[in-house]
Parts: C-alpha cells; structure tokens; sequence
C-alpha cells in the first residue's frame, strides 16, 4: 500500500481527513492542527474520550513489558502521556526519548513532566517518524501512541521503528482502528462527525482540527491491514489487541 497513492498536476497527493492535497503540503495541515490543539490538547482528551484515553495507554504500557535500565523511544510522544508512565518505568538507568515532529506539543509535555519533576532520564527530540535521527539496533523498545494516523508515508514511519529496534526489541502501535458492533459503529460516527467539532469549537476554538480528527480515524488501515503494514516494514511474531470494540487497536511487532 503506498500513502502517496493519487496523482494530479503538480506530483503525488495524499489524503488529509477526507480531502485530497498535496504531499507536501499533508506536514504543513498536520502541523497547523497541533500548533492549534497543543496548550489545551490533555484537557480535550479527557473531555472527548470520557478519561477512557487514560485506560487505553495504561494498557499498552502495562503490556510493553518495559523494564528499568532499557532505552524506549515514544514516537509522537505529543504531551509526553506515554512518555512520563515510561521514564517511571526505565528509572534512573534507563533512558526515554520523547519524539515529535511538533516542537508546541513537545514544550507542552516538557513543561509538563518537569512540572512533575520527571527529568533526568528523559530527552526530548523533534523528529519526523519518516526519517529518525537515531542510529540502528539502538532502543529496546518503541511506541508511538495515536501518531501513526498524522503521518504521510506510514511504512516508512513503520521501517524506521524497526531500524531503529535492537533484536529482540518491540514496537507498539496504539491507534483508532474500526469498531468491531455495527450499533457501537453507528453511534460512533454520529458521535465524531456531530459531537466532537462541537466540542473542538467550545474548549479549543477549533471545530476543524477535530473534523480532521474523525476523518482521519476513518481514512487509517484497519487492524487487518495494519498488521499487514508491520510484517511488509520487517516484523515479526506481529499481533494486535482491540481496546473498547476496536474503537483503538494496539498492534506489536518484534525485531528478531
Ligand atoms: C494525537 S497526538 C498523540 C500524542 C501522544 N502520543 C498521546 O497519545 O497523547 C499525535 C502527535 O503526532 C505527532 N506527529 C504527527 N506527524 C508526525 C510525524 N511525521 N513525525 C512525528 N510526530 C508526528 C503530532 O505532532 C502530535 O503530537
């Protein structure tokens, strides 16, 4: 499956919710969004998912397996949600790398898990998934929690994950994926096509950001052809877990 899948006048388009622009300019639109949402993006979170977003990354940490000493990489690491449950995890000998392409959602977590007095074993990097600044076999861990769907050439993001692994690493997806109750499914879409630009609109002044939001969540692989994007990028022994009737899917891979 290649993400840059259209042509027209001009090179490769790629969608961005339902709409249909330019490569290039797929960054430029994601980035706007995030400088929007960045300073009230927790508060949203808890708001349009009912704190349930809170259950869903606890699990995936809980089944990371991560252990103190171990170097992980959070991928889209946004405010640092993963990132803080991780570098608790690692301890003072271990090494979280909180990594972003958005330098507003990055110094939002900053100022966050500082506040908390989460420093030492953290480092904050700016970074596009697509092309990671880390050398090889590096980290024995990596996440990347509601991120994947943003980005323009996911394979690419995926074979970086597992560049950037040592053998017997793994990376976890955690991700919007299709709802598995076709009533579950109707609910839904009234939900995040009605509800939820309203809320964009009442708490962040930005109904649009989250339109793209649902539209995003409809236009990203479903758990089938996700986890085939993991064997395609490497992976092995691949596998997912649905949360909340595949609302979200956690996938895992392992470098070997
Ligand atoms: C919905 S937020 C998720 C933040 C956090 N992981 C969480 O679960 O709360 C998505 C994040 O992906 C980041 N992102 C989007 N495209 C990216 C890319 N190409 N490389 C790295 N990060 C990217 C955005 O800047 C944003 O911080």
């Amino acid at each position: 499956m290649n993400e840059a899948s259209g042509r027209r006048d001009g090179g490769d388009t790629t969608h961005f919710g339902f709409q249909q622009v330019p490569v290039a300019e797929k960054k430029r639109r994601v980035g706007a969004v995030f400088d929007s949402v960045a300073q009230r993006y927790d508060l949203m979170n808890d708001v349009m998912s009912f704190g349930i977003h809170r259950v869903w990354k606890w699990l995936a940490i809980h089944l990371s397996h991560v252990r103190p000493g171990q170097r992980v990489l959070d991928l889209a690491a946004g405010t640092g949600d993963l990132s803080r449950r991780l570098a608790r995890l690692v301890g003072e000998q271990g090494e979280v790398v909180a990594a972003d392409i958005n330098a507003a959602m990055l110094c939002r977590g900053r100022e966050r898990l500082v506040d908390e007095g989460l420093v030492g074993n953290l480092r904050y990097v700016q970074a596009d998934a697509e092309r990671l600044p880390f050398p090889d076999d590096h980290f024995h861990c990596a996440t990347m929690a509601f991120g994947l769907r943003n980005v323009t050439r996911k394979e690419a993001a995926l074979r970086e994950l597992y560049r950037v692994l040592r053998a017997g690493g793994q990376a976890l997806v955690l991700e919007f994926s299709r709802p598995r109750l076709s009533l579950l499914s109707r609910a839904y879409d009234l939900y995040s096509f009605h509800v939820l630009p309203r809320m964009g609109k009442l708490i962040v002044d930005d109904a649009d950001s989250y339109r793209y939001l649902a539209e995003s969540i409809r236009m990203h692989p479903d758990q089938e052809a996700l986890l085939a994007m993991f064997q395609a990028a490497g992976f092995a022994r691949c596998g997912y877990l649905n949360f909340s009737a595949g609302i979200v899917a956690l996938h895992r891979g392992y470098k070997l």
